[in-house]
């Protein structure tokens, strides 16, 4: 095989998905390549990822840059037509639920190129989100779909997609929490920023659910202020979310409130440095939702549903919603250490990223011996 198999990354949380599948292709001496579309492009958004989790510079970097999600996922597809007819890949690997994750499966797919899709079969069934139409499509065009968990599997067959285009494979992004925790503890953030182990709150929130609608970004304010009172938070600040703090003018409620740690967004190494010593997360993002329970720390996730259940069934994880009184309540549970305990859920070992290669070349064997 000459041609590289070419993983397609753009927005923040592919970064960490995507190191350790191309670490594993590498090892194995397979051709592969990363295309970064440049959906997210400040240094702090994407650069610094790159740096700290050890990933080669992206093969090309498209630069398609912020716009509607109709002129975001367009300029992708426009990018990338040209980078796979040049690049002929023998497959394209897109991950998680972003737009550029949209628009790599689409043309691929119509090229007839083999798309995987790693991180397949996630549904929050909450059609509003933008995440939950790209996780659909993608999977409606994907020929290999790579799970992080058993629900995944049973959305993708519920949706009458055949078994032998299944597979699962553990979470990835597990595979790079593990490898990078003792370099993360090893900057001690925490203590940089005067804070005590185990005696702080993160707080992360960027959802256009939360953050676009000013009653919900308030209500949540609220409540966060009443938490910070008990216990020091530290925020750091998504660019979607520094914009509305601005636009709803609440940025001074934010800052006057003696016990909430604003900052920039974080490099991967000092986030999971802070992370890992947290007493709690709250937090709207997927992917801390699954780091919380493999790190066993409570997370509430200030979200209505989510596409993660296990994190729920089997980890740390408690849907609270908006609801500041549910918010409030579930903090002061877990400051009286009646936080919730569990157990991180089968094949999120580290090891899933040698699993995609494998389930990748199974497919490559068997699609060139059908020919
Ligand atoms: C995107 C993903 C979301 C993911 C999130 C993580 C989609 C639909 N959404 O949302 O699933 O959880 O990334 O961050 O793909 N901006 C900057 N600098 C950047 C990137 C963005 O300033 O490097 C600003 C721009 O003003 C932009 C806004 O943030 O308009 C939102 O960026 P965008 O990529 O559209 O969506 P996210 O909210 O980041």
């Amino acid at each position: 095989m000459s041609n590289p198999i070419l993983t397609i990354v753009g927005a923040r949380p592919n970064f960490m998905k995507a190191a350790p599948v191309h670490r594993a292709f590498e090892a194995r001496n397979i051709p592969h390549e990363i295309i970064h579309t440049g959906q997210h492009y400040d240094d702090v958004m994407s650069k610094v990822f790159f740096e700290d989790l050890g990933m080669p510079k992206p093969s090309v970097y498209m630069g398609v840059g912020s716009g509607s999600h109709a002129v975001q996922t367009a300029n992708v597809m426009i990018g990338l037509e040209k980078v796979f007819e040049e690049k002929k890949p023998p497959m394209v690997n897109v991950v998680g639920d972003v737009n550029s994750t949209l628009a790599a499966a689409i043309v691929a797919a119509k090229l007839h190129i083999p798309v995987s899709h790693i991180e397949a079969g996630l549904r929050s069934r909450d059609w509003d989100m933008p995440e939950e139409v790209n996780r659909v499509v993608t999977d409606s065009v994907a020929d290999l779909l790579l799970t992080p968990s058993p629900d995944g599997d049973e959305n993708l067959k519920a949706e009458g997609k055949k078994d032998s285009s299944i597979v699962c494979v553990g979470n990835v992004m597990i595979d790079t929490l593990f490898m990078n925790l003792p370099k993360a503890k090893a900057i001690d953030v925490p203590a940089r920023m005067g804070l005590e182990h185990g005696n702080y709150a993160m707080l992360t929130m960027h959802r256009p659910s939360n953050v676009d609608v000013q009653e919900t970004f308030e209500r949540l304010l609220g409540a966060l202020l009443d938490i910070q009172e008990k216990i020091p938070l530290v925020f750091p600040v998504h660019p979607r979310t520094r914009a509305r703090m601005k636009a709803f003018d609440i940025g001074q409620r934010f800052e006057k409130a003696g016990n909430i740690h604003l900052c920039e967004p974080l490099g991967y190494l000092e986030f999971m440095s802070l992370t890992s010593r947290a007493k709690l997360v709250l937090t709207d993002s997927g992917g801390l939702q699954e780091e919380t329970t493999a790190l066993g720390i409570p997370c509430l996730t200030l979200r209505e549903n989510t596409e993660r259940p296990i994190t729920v069934d089997e980890g740390t994880n408690i849907v609270v919603g908006t609801d500041d009184v549910r918010i409030r309540a579930e903090t002061d549970k877990i400051l009286a250490g009646e936080g919730k305990t569990g157990r991180a859920p089968a094949l999120w070992d580290g090891k899933a990223s040698e699993r995609i290669v494998d389930a990748v070349m199974a497919f490559l064997d068997r699609r060139r011996a059908s020919r």
